[in-house]
Formats: C-alpha cells, structure tokens, sequence
C-alpha cells in the first residue's frame, strides 16, 4: 500500500511539472508573437534607410517609369526629384493608376535649384499598417540619413490623399 502511495505521489507531481514546463513554454511563444507584432506594426526609419543605401541600394531600381533623373519637381519635396520604384512594383508603376503591391518602396531624392541633394522621402506599403490610408508608412530623411519625420505622418498623407486614387502616390496618377 505504502508504495503504491509513493508512486502516485511520484506520478502526480510529474503531470504537475510537465504541466507546468508547457505552460512557460507557450507564454514565451506568445512574447515572441508580441514582438513581432510590434515589429510588423512600427517599422524603423533608421533601420529602413541602412537597408535601402546599404544592402538593397534604392539607386539600382528603376526610376519611375516614364521619368528621369533630376526632372522638375513642384517646389514640395525641392526644385528637382528622382522617383525611384523597388523591382515588385514595376509594372503596377507601368500601367499607372493601379493600387501598388505590399511591400512596394517608393523613394524620392528632392534637390535644390543647384542639383544639391537636400531631402530623401520614403513610401513604404506594409499589409495592415494603416487601412485607412492604403496601408503606407511615411518617412523623411536627411541627406545623411537622420529622421526627420516616420510613422503615418498626416502632413504626408494629407496631401497625398489628393490622389488616394492612384494609391496616394502622384506619379502612379
Ligand atoms: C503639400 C503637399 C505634399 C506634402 C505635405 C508631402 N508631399 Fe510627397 N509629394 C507631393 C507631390 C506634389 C509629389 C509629386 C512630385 C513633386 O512634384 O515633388 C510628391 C511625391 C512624393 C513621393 C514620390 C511618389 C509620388 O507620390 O509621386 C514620395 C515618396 C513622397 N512624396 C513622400 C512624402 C513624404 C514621406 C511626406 C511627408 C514627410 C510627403 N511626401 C509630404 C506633395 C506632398
């Protein structure tokens, strides 16, 4: 009887620690789950910027198809703008008009009356980042690469929603 006891003591208290080790196992999968919600739903300017000279050289896409370097801009994002489009959203930005693809960037150098570069602007479409607005983060930088403004920026979208019809985007227009 005594030992019979003990074993069921011995079982009992096994389920209980096993019990347990699931239980901490599945709260550290929800953590890793928050970060990478949080990581999904704000995107880092900095981060972006390092990724878009460094590794995945924006100057190597295409320009906006149909443009040129250095055309004349309206005097927003400076004198003149190169519009530049990554490979995915070629030809959505051929066809014009069309809601462009997640993960699609948009980057435009803005430059002074002296072809001086003053100003480098990111549109950037992540699936469920802003519903309202098509989904576009929003950032402007530096020359040198500081954050100037990131996040969905309403004087950004304020503006461009002139044009939500082409997807927020003036030369998908
Ligand atoms: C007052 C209006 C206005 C505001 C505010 C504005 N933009 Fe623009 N943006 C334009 C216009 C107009 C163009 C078209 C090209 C040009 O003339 O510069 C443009 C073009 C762009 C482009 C190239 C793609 C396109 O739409 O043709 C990007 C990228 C961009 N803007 C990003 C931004 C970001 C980021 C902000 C906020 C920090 C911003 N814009 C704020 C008016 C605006």
């Amino acid at each position: 009887m005594k030992i019979k006891t003990i074993m069921l003591l011995v079982l009992i208290s096994a389920i209980g620690i096993s019990g347990c080790a699931d239980y901490n196992g599945s709260e550290e999968d929800a953590m890793a789950d928050d970060e990478l919600d949080a990581q999904v739903s704000e995107p880092d300017a900095a981060a972006i910027f390092s990724k878009i000279t460094d590794v995945d050289g924006y100057k190597e896409w295409s320009i906006w198809p149909g443009n040129e370097s250095l055309e004349e801009g309206t005097g927003v994002h400076g004198e003149y703008v190169t519009v530049y489009v990554s490979d995915n959203a070629i030809s959505s930005a051929e066809s014009g008009g069309e809601m462009l693809p997640y993960e699609t960037m948009v980057v435009k150098e803005g430059f002074n009356a002296d072809e001086e570069l003053t100003g480098i602007y990111l549109m950037y479409k992540i699936e469920d980042y802003d519903p309202g607005n098509n989904d576009w983060f929003w950032a402007a930088y530096s020359p040198d690469g500081s954050v100037n403004a990131e996040g969905r920026v309403d004087g950004c979208i304020n503006c461009h929603y002139d044009v939500n019809a082409a997807d927020y985007v003036f030369y998908n227009a």
